[in-house]
């Protein structure tokens, strides 16, 4: 896709009066959208009205732009994230990502909704993802041209950023994980025997977004971090089963815990 889309994209926000810079940019996943009500002097622009944003038709997904001022920060929030398992396009959130660059590429910080393959941590937990393993044999770069598509992904999550988000919730006293994080296409939840593999080959979590969020980031030199909502175990542990209402509801309740770390997160922000 040509660049255009992002200078169309970009164009539309600022006739919107939306401007830089922001503190940093937010992804909210499922159950999670309800934060984008937090913001204060919020600028709000449905998806439909962005070129090359993404329809999005996900129940729990809300498909907004929200600019404004969150903990006395400007930040920009989109609430509601095109997947791979929607059109089978993984570089659906190629705008919204790579837009960023038109602001000043404010870090980014992804939310989702995952399952964990690790006892220790469950349902209602908060894991910062720290790395993430590709099971999808998708990748968001796939067709584009030219040297900036061999994109290093050594370090792909923001050290300083993770630092950050650990100094967070101590200040605001909620629990962090660290973990991997595996990304299957959906949406089709996994089995017993791929959440097995997903444990073995060194995951913590499972999910179906995200990763080509990441990619697409590092993409654009924009950095990033990612935390997690664990809404359920992996299938099959414990007799897990899990389903899309389970996730959004539990997601939805535990999503007090992530709104105070962001919060924390945000509050901190010029020190990353
Ligand atoms: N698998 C995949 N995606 C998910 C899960 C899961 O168990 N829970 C929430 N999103």
């Amino acid at each position: 896709m040509a660049d255009e889309m992002l200078d169309k994209a970009a164009q539309v926000l600022v006739d919107r009066g939306i401007g830089g810079p922001f503190a940093c940019a937010m992804v909210l996943g499922t159950g999670l959208g309800r934060i984008a009500d937090d913001l204060e002097d919020a600028v709000s622009v449905p998806y439909a009205d962005i070129p090359g944003f993404p329809g999005s038709g996900v129940s729990g997904h809300a498909g907004r732009l929200v600019a404004g001022r969150f903990e006395g920060r400007r930040v920009l929030v989109y609430a509601g994230r095109a997947h791979y398992y929607e059109h089978g396009d993984p570089a659906a959130m190629r705008v919204p990502v790579g837009v960023l660059t038109a602001f000043g590429s404010p870090p980014l910080i992804l939310t989702n909704a995952a399952g964990s393959v690790r006892p220790d941590i469950r349902p209602g937990g908060i894991v910062a993802i720290r790395d993430h393993i590709n099971l999808s044999g998708a990748n968001p770069l796939i067709g584009e041209t030219g040297d900036a598509r061999f994109v290093s992904m050594t370090d792909a999550y923001d050290a300083r950023l993770l630092r950050r988000f650990k100094a967070a919730a101590g200040q605001c006293g909620v629990a962090l994980s660290e973990g991997v994080y595996a990304w299957f296409s959906g949406p089709s939840f996994e089995t017993p025997a791929e959440i097995r593999m997903a444990k073995t080959l060194g995951a913590d979590l499972v999910g179906m977004s995200t990763v080509p969020e990441v990619i697409l980031a590092r993409r654009f030199r924009i950095r990033v971090g990612a935390i997690s909502i664990v809404t359920n175990m992996g299938a099959g542990i414990d007799g897990a089963a899990p389903s899309h209402g389970e996730t959004r509801d539990v997601a939805a309740t535990a999503s007090t815990g992530l709104r105070r770390l962001l919060k924390a997160v945000v509050g901190g922000l010029e020190d990353v």
